[in-house]
């Protein structure tokens, strides 16, 4: 069967595609948005714990992981925090801040799709959703889209079907396929966001399971001052989190239980508490259960006053740079992001098209640009859909 003739056509009802097809209707173009669930922006529903942490107010190029470090630069600086932050003000939806500039709903993360939603139908937008993509294909710079049986026609097709993770909510790599297809590389994915695990030679920590502090977390060059949590299967928190984005298998990532703490403080502790254990010590600055393990890996016994102070050295370096060595990670079953993905060498920074496949363009997190955990996400996602939304 035939369908229709649309001016473009977009691939996946999340974030960057909701924002490209708005952007473009409201430009006056005949816009199919697509998706094969049968809602819009699930995972906008559950993310920030519901509350949807929409972006962040540090949102910067250096912020993102990607191959090619400067090309998020231009779609984020032609589409900011403050433009997304008007838009959802424009819609009455109270926001706050809640840390390290990360802007939160104040009820349901559902305003924000339904803003969206809302500004689609501003734009007359076709919604095609609940429905499987059966073919696409490339004729005559005519792309031909078939759902549920009716093939429609567009020149500017862009895929915005997001990442691998969280398959189990519908996450598949359609846009890696499709960018194959029409030969556009694609960076190795992997998970990223995602918690470690840790092997039966870190079981004492892993007994800690709930335990939570604030650390700095180093994986490489990159470092992360936040909250860490024990898991029964290994590490996670936003620390973690973080990190993970820049860990390689079968490299370590440090951990400096004790960021306040500075210079020989073991030393001084010994010479103003000297009766005090190295557990009773840190059970001053840390989570008691945490505190035990650690002492009890130190082996540092007895009294402070009567160690010797090269082993108080040595028990206050490892304290600040301690080493796991994560057996893995909890893969795109708990990412929150997947990293790689298209890659940015072939795409424009000001538009998203493909340099050599007129008329292709990729967005969201199809796009090997990652971004750190507290918004940068969405915010990626929203300029980038801006960018194709108006470049098509
Ligand atoms: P997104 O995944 O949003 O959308 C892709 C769409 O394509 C989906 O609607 C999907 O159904 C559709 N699709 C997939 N395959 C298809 C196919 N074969 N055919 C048709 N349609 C298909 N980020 C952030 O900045 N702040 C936060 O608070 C959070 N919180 C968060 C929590 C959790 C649990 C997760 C998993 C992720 C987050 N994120 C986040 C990350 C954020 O959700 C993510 O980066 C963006 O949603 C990416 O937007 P996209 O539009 O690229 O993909």
């Amino acid at each position: 069967m035939s369908g229709s003739k649309f001016d473009v056509i977009v691939l996946g009802a999340g974030a960057a595609g909701l924002m490209a097809a708005l952007t473009a209707g409201q430009r006056g173009l005949r816009v199919l948005l697509i998706d094969h669930a049968d809602e819009p922006g699930k995972k906008i529903l559950i993310s920030g714990g519901g509350r949807c942490n929409f972006t962040n107010i540090h949102t910067a190029a250096d912020r993102y992981i990607s191959e090619n470090a400067h090309f998020a630069r231009s779609a984020l600086a032609r589409y900011t925090p403050a433009e997304f932050i008007a838009l959802v003000g424009k819609h009455g939806i109270a926001w706050h801040e809640k840390t390290l500039g990360q802007l939160f709903c104040d009820g349901s993360a559902r305003a924000i799709v339904d803003m969206l939603m809302f500004e689609c139908r501003e734009g007359g937008v076709t919604f095609a959703f609940g429905k499987p993509v059966s073919a696409v294909d490339l004729t005559d710079g005519v792309y031909r889209v078939t759902v549920d049986g009716v093939e429609h026609r567009t020149p500017s097709l862009v895929l915005a079907t997001g990442g691998l993770s969280i398959p189990k909510m519908g996450a598949t790599g359609f846009s890696l396929e499709l960018a194959r297809k029409f030969g556009l590389p694609v960076v190795q994915t992997r998970p990223a966001l995602v918690p470690f695990t840790l092997g039966e030679d870190e079981a004492l920590f892993r007994s800690l399971s709930g335990v939570s502090a604030e650390v700095i977390a180093r994986a490489g060059k990159a470092a992360f001052r936040e909250a860490a949590l024990f898991t029964h299967r290994g590490l996670s928190g936003p620390a973690m989190l973080q990190v993970s984005s820049y860990w390689e298998h079968r490299t370590a990532i440090h951990v400096d239980f004790l960021p306040d703490t500075a210079g020989d403080w073991l030393l001084e502790e010994k010479r103003t508490r000297p009766k005090a254990t190295l557990r009773s010590t840190l059970a001053r600055r840390l989570p008691e259960r945490l505190a035990e393990t650690l002492a009890e890996r130190l082996a540092v016994e007895g009294e402070l006053g009567n160690c010797r102070d090269t082993g108080l050295k040595a028990a206050q370096e490892r304290l600040a740079r301690w080493a796991f060595e994560p057996n893995g990670t909890e893969g795109y079953a708990k990412a929150e992001v997947m990293a790689g993905g298209i890659s940015t060498r072939v795409l424009s920074q000001k538009t998203m098209e493909a340099s050599k496949v007129p008329g292709l363009f990729a967005i969201g997190e199809a796009v090997d640009v990652t971004g750190w955990l507290g918004g940068y996400n969405f915010q990626w996602a929203w300029a980038s859909g801006r960018a194709a939304g108006e470049a098509v």
